[in-house]
């Protein structure tokens, strides 16, 4: 007989109830109706709507002017981002494919943004050591490749400021975070940096999104 305390294997979210509740909460204008539009050749992977919102109402919590991605695709996160920055805030978002990150600056541009966002190509390894200089950061967002999160998490620990956001996406790794596996160690990694470094939860999305508070 089921524990009346357990709710474990109880599903609430069925795909019209997240639909509604995407339609309500975070619905699409044109700029991000085109940002969310991935063209052929180019994959679906961008937040879903309502982490997009969640990333907004996060940054505008934190009263956040200077923001870091990892991880641009065509430019979908950076839109909902960018957007809630003060005039003199700015996003500097890493995208390693050059296809990908052309399609993100047409996007931005379109969203009125290009003043606010740089769209930075290469691999985050590479990239966020010549970001140094332009911290201290109020929140970094990392959604690029999985296994190199413990490295892009350290980076945010060391260049974020007190009260800053660590941010990162797919924290549940696709069902494969306990997986031996490089890039199962690499996400418990980040996991636990995050956790000693900060105040922080995972907050249960689809696939997961830890959200660290800078001690
Ligand atoms: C999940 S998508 C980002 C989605 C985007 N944040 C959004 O929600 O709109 C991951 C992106 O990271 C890029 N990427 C993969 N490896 C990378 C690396 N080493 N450095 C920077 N970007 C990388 C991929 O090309 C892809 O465009």
């Amino acid at each position: 007989m089921a524990d009346k305390n357990s709710r474990e294997g109880v599903r609430y979210q069925t795909p019209e109830i997240i639909k509604y509740v995407s339609e309500v909460h975070a619905g699409h204008d044109a700029a991000l109706a085109q940002a969310f539009e991935v063209p052929d050749g180019i994959p679906a992977i961008q937040v879903g709507p309502s982490e997009g919102k969640l990333l907004e109402l996060l940054l505008r919590l934190a009263g956040a002017t200077k923001v870091v991605e990892v991880g641009t695709l065509i430019g979908y996160s950076a839109i909902h981002m960018a957007r809630v920055l003060p005039a003199d805030g700015h996003l500097w978002t890493i995208e390693f494919e050059p296809k990908h990150a052309e399609v993100a600056r047409t996007n931005i541009a379109k969203a009125g943004l290009a003043d606010k966002i740089t769209v930075l190509v290469g691999a985050g390894t590479e990239i966020l050591p010549t970001l140094v200089d332009k911290g201290p950061f109020d929140a970094v967002f990392i959604d690029a490749d999985k296994v190199n999160y413990d490295k892009y998490g350290a980076w945010a620990i060391e260049n974020l400021r007190k009260g800053g956001l660590v941010l990162g996406d797919n924290s549940f790794l696709f069902g494969e975070l306990l997986d031996e596996s490089d890039r199962g160690r690499a996400m418990r990694g980040f996991h636990e940096l995050v956790a000693k470094s900060c105040d922080s939860v995972n907050i249960p999305t689809p696939d997961g999104l830890v959200v660290g508070i800078k001690r």
